[in-house]
């Protein structure tokens, strides 16, 4: 075991998403809903749309070569580093061969690198990430780095009401001891687990089947659960509260998993409620003025880190932490040294509720996420390209799909299915 007062995190962070997004003012007019309902009712502008030559693979791939190229002042991470690779995903493109073994092979990481693929709905990218933290704890990773890739293409049926709540994208960290960007408050995280059928994808499926508004219950619930035992381990472990204060007091920004970016209102806005009513002397000032209350907290800790959830839509396992790269991207420099508090929920359902602090430093490396450029670069497509590349984008592409376009950042796509067997190229 290490000692305990090593810091183990999120030391580099590196997000990519497809270059092709569809504006959801063009779906709604498609499907004869109101504008409005996308653009407010669920808060996204647009949701990214991955072409026939991106899978799981590439766009983990992608994420994890921005996340080992960011060098800040210690320059950026040798893949000889990386002792574990654990590859979240909910959009697997085998049932056995798993989404990690062509990551490993495309980041030429070492054979000694122990590389798996880990699934729990959305929640798998934490599950990922706690499971990493806790590797290195333990002191068997004797000073190797984990590299955690969340990689997710959210898939409804076209027309469908979940259909405005896609996307697609994915996040990849290196974990690691001193870490550059995130500080996890070990251990003192809540997690809350039901078995409930709100979200799933039965194997002979490409995409996914839900009961809607019973899973923003589900989330409801577990984010309820999750925190209550946050509060319980933080409060004995990390916060000493003062006259007065609350729990969310001490969060600089509370970051959610975000399927759509009204969701986090409504979780905040619970998340508010708990809060104040574990204090009777707040509690009957919320009866009152709840609504404001919510509302000055919500701008404050919770709109920074939507801004690419908007202009994406749902990436599943790297929804939260695509939040965390915005957040971090526009806002490192005010956060330095504050705790951040996060949510993480996956349908089915396992949820955490964790936090930990943004390290001394962090604002020079979050200059290179480059997430806003990216977005910028994206081309728009119409209604009926992005139908091509919903009903083409399967898991069996024979023969070999389109070639990425000459200005394809990506650098990895995928070539196409030859006797069953995916294959993956380098630009
Ligand atoms: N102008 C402005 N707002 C409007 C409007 C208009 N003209 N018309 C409707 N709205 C508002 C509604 O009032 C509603 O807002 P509130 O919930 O704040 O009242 C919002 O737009 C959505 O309207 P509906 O509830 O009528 O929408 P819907 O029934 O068509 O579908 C949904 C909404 C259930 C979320 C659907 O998009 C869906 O099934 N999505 C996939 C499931 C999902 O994302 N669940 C989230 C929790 S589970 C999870 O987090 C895991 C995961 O990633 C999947």
């Amino acid at each position: 075991m290490l000692d305990g007062k090593t810091k183990i995190g999120i030391d580099r962070i590196g997000v990519y998403v497809p270059d092709r997004a569809l504006p959801l003012t063009d779906l709604a007019a498609a499907r004869a809903v109101p504008a409005e309902k996308l653009l407010h009712g669920l808060g996204v502008h647009h949701m990214a749309v991955a072409p026939v030559y991106e899978d799981s693979v590439t766009l983990a791939a992608n994420a994890a070569v921005r996340a080992l190229a960011m060098a800040g002042d210690c320059g950026r991470t040798d893949p000889g580093e990386i002792g574990l690779l654990i590859v979240a995903t909910e959009s697997a493109v085998d049932h056995a061969k798993p989404v990690s073994i062509f990551v490993h092979e495309l980041l030429g990481l070492a054979a000694s690198c122990r590389a798996y693929e880990i699934k729990h709905a959305c929640y798998g990218g934490t599950a990922a990430l706690m499971t990493a933290t806790e590797w290195i704890a333990s002191g068997v990773a004797r000073g190797r780095k984990a590299l955690v890739v969340a990689s997710d293409i959210a898939k409804y049926p076209p027309h469908s009401a979940g259909e405005p709540t896609q996307g697609a994208g994915a996040v990849a960290m290196v974990v690691a001891e001193s870490p550059g960007l995130l500080a996890l408050d070990v251990g003192a995280s809540g997690v809350h687990a039901a078995n409930v059928y709100d979200f799933w994808r039965p194997l002979d499926r490409s995409q996914a089947l839900v009961d809607g508004k019973y899973s923003l219950d589900c989330y409801l619930a577990a984010l309820a659960g999750a925190f209550a035992e946050y509060r319980r381990r933080a409060l004995a472990e990390l916060v000493a509260l003062g006259d007065g204060e609350l729990l969310t007091d001490h969060l600089a920004a509370i970051l959610y998993h975000t399927p759509f970016p009204r969701m986090a209102w409504k979780a905040h806005r619970a998340l508010v409620e708990d809060d104040w009513r574990t204090r009777a002397d707040r509690a009957a000032r919320f009866a009152a003025e709840g609504e404001a209350i919510a509302r000055r907290s919500y701008a404050e800790k919770v709109e920074p880190s939507l801004w690419a959830a908007q202009a994406v839509g749902n990436t599943y396992t790297a929804s939260l932490y695509l939040c965390l790269a915005a957040l971090l991207e526009r806002g490192a420099d005010r956060l330095v040294g504050r705790r951040l508090g996060m949510f993480s929920y996956g349908s089915g359902s396992c949820a955490e509720f964790y936090s930990g602090v943004v390290a001394p430093g962090a604002q020079h490396l979050a200059r290179e996420i480059g997430l806003a450029a990216m977005l910028e670069r994206r081309r728009n497509v119409t209604v009926a390209e992005y139908e091509r590349h919903h009903a083409t984008a399967s898991l069996r592409a024979e023969p070999a799909p389109e070639r990425p376009p000459r200005d394809f950042a990506g650098p990895f796509f995928y070539r196409g299915t030859d006797d069953d067997r995916r294959a993956y190229a380098h630009v």
